[in-house]
């Protein structure tokens, strides 16, 4: 099968949050079965192009039409070589040049729609350029929803393309990518015929107009497909998702174990696995030392890593900061965000020194260290389509907490202390009381030394790489 991933951001080359690591990751896990051929396409942003780590390769370059605009389109490529052990093998990177869209990086900018409308239609044409023809487009979250509507619009029609089809996996349906109902023929340059697929609520909604023209459906855990199919998860689209539900499937993320290995993490002043942690007191130890905070073993170390937005719980941790500082634990924080959630960071830190310590930005290494010195990870999530912060904690031997919403009911079943059973400590609804006497049953846990070790072990040895849901995607383009 012959497979494009077209995204918004794939690692190493981009990445702001959870999307870019899976597109980094399941691209390879997907080329190592056999007889599959695997590409990855994304926007040549400013900062790859840019970047000496990232040598990319002039491949072509053409115009094209979108609406009434010409636009240049160049398309460079590098190739990554492959991840893990065994059956390594290379992953061709394509990238769509463009400086008046991508001479910047990521989002956030008034033109977001012209931007990635654009990327996705240049996705197409340039099927004609390079020298790959995918049996399968796979397109992710609202960036590149707009592909199946410009295949269907456009290409199909084309002998060359007629075989095509489509997947779009929802990553987050909270960001969907809306837009005035000019857009229809101002950007997207389509007939009022595609007007009903491409609008909801009188507005164009990438989508929307994704879920209701894509062949195959998929989001990232089997509890978040259900949920999608209600209003207080779905931001609206609940209705498009229930008429939709029959081509959809939740497929649980995975990680790159070969990565994320805290046996190897040179990120990692000790390196530790499950038959002895001695490295990651030590690592704990380092780490309070680094950041200011106490050095001790009495206290449980519970970290956040975490984008600081509503939908990860942050307003749980803003009622309880002070019983939550006091209660026993250290915590230590680290993301950016919305400033409202920075600065009850900031507060508590200032507050609470030698028990919090906030680090209000973005490190890869600062995050490694991280996992692989904590005890506890806290995840209070109000959604969570999927989650992989978790994922990886459990990795490193730290405890997940977590609210019992999508991909964390999933992959964090919660600790009966009777059995020795279960992966966290989990609370239902979403309080922030609940939340912390979940932190002080974690407490507890840890005081329980042969009990707490015991979880941290099998954690630590559960198969969280993507094998097995990448078999899942097969079975989906296999359908196709
Ligand atoms: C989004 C979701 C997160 C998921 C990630 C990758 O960032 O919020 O839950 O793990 O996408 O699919």
């Amino acid at each position: 099968m012959k497979l494009l991933f077209a995204c918004s951001e794939a690692s190493p080359f981009a990445k702001t949050g959870g999307l870019g690591d899976v597109m980094g990751a399941l691209p390879h896990a997907l080329s190592k079965i056999r007889g599959n051929e695997v590409c990855v396409i994304l926007p040549f942003y400013h900062s790859i192009k840019y970047n000496p780590a990232f040598p990319a390769e002039y491949v072509c370059h053409f115009s094209m039409p979108l609406a009434w605009r010409n636009q240049y389109v160049g398309i460079f490529k590098a190739v990554v070589p492959g991840t893990g052990k065994k059956q390594q093998r290379d992953l061709t990177y394509y990238f769509v040049d463009n400086e008046y869209y991508f001479g910047r990086d990521g989002y956030g900018y008034e033109d977001d729609g012209e931007r990635f409308a654009f990327f996705s239609k240049a996705v197409l044409e340039s099927l004609q350029y390079i020298d790959f023809m995918p049996d399968i487009i796979h397109c992710n979250d609202w960036q590149t929803a707009f592909l199946p509507l410009f295949l269907k619009a456009f290409f199909l029609q084309n002998r060359r393309y007629s075989h095509l089809k489509t997947v779009l996996t929802i990553h987050n349906v909270e960001y969907q990518g809306k837009a005035d109902p000019s857009f229809l023929p101002e950007v997207l340059g389509v007939d009022a015929y595609w007007r009903g697929a491409a609008t909801h609520d009188g507005l164009v909604n990438a989508l929307k107009c994704g879920i209701v023209l894509s062949d195959r459906l998929t989001t990232v855990s089997e509890t978040y497909a259900y949920e999608l199919h209600h209003d207080y998860f779905a931001h609206g689209l609940a209705g498009i998702i229930k008429e939709n539900a029959y081509k959809m499937t939740g497929i649980v993320n995975g990680i790159d174990t070969a990565s994320y290995d805290p046996a190897t993490d040179p990120c990692l002043p000790l390196p530790f696995h499950a038959e002895d942690l001695h490295g990651k007191k030590e690592n704990k130890r380092i780490l309070q030392e680094q950041t200011g905070l106490w050095v001790t073993d009495e206290m449980p170390l519970v970290i956040m890593i975490s984008r600081l937005v509503p939908h990860k719980g942050l307003d749980l941790v803003e009622a309880v900061g002070d019983a939550l500082a006091q209660c026993g634990i250290q915590l230590a924080v680290l993301g950016t965000g919305y400033r409202k959630y920075e600065d009850v960071f900031r507060t508590l830190a200032y507050r609470y020194p030698g028990r919090v310590s906030a680090h209000i930005c973005f490190d890869e290494t600062l995050s490694r260290l991280l996992y692989g010195a904590a005890d506890f990870l806290l995840m209070p999530s109000k959604s969570e389509p999927c989650g992989l912060s978790q994922l990886i904690a459990m990795r490193y031997g730290t405890i997940p907490i977590v609210r019992e919403t999508g991909g964390l009911v999933d992959t964090v079943p919660p600790i009966n202390p009777e059995t020795g059973e279960g992966r966290g400590i989990t609370f239902k609804l979403f309080n922030a009381h609940d939340m912390l006497s979940a932190v002080e049953r974690a407490a507890e846990i840890y005081r329980n030394r042969p009990l707490f070790e015991a979880i941290q072990k099998s954690n630590m040895r559960l198969g969280t790489d993507w094998k097995k849901s990448a078999e899942k995607y097969m079975e989906v383009y296999n359908s196709l």
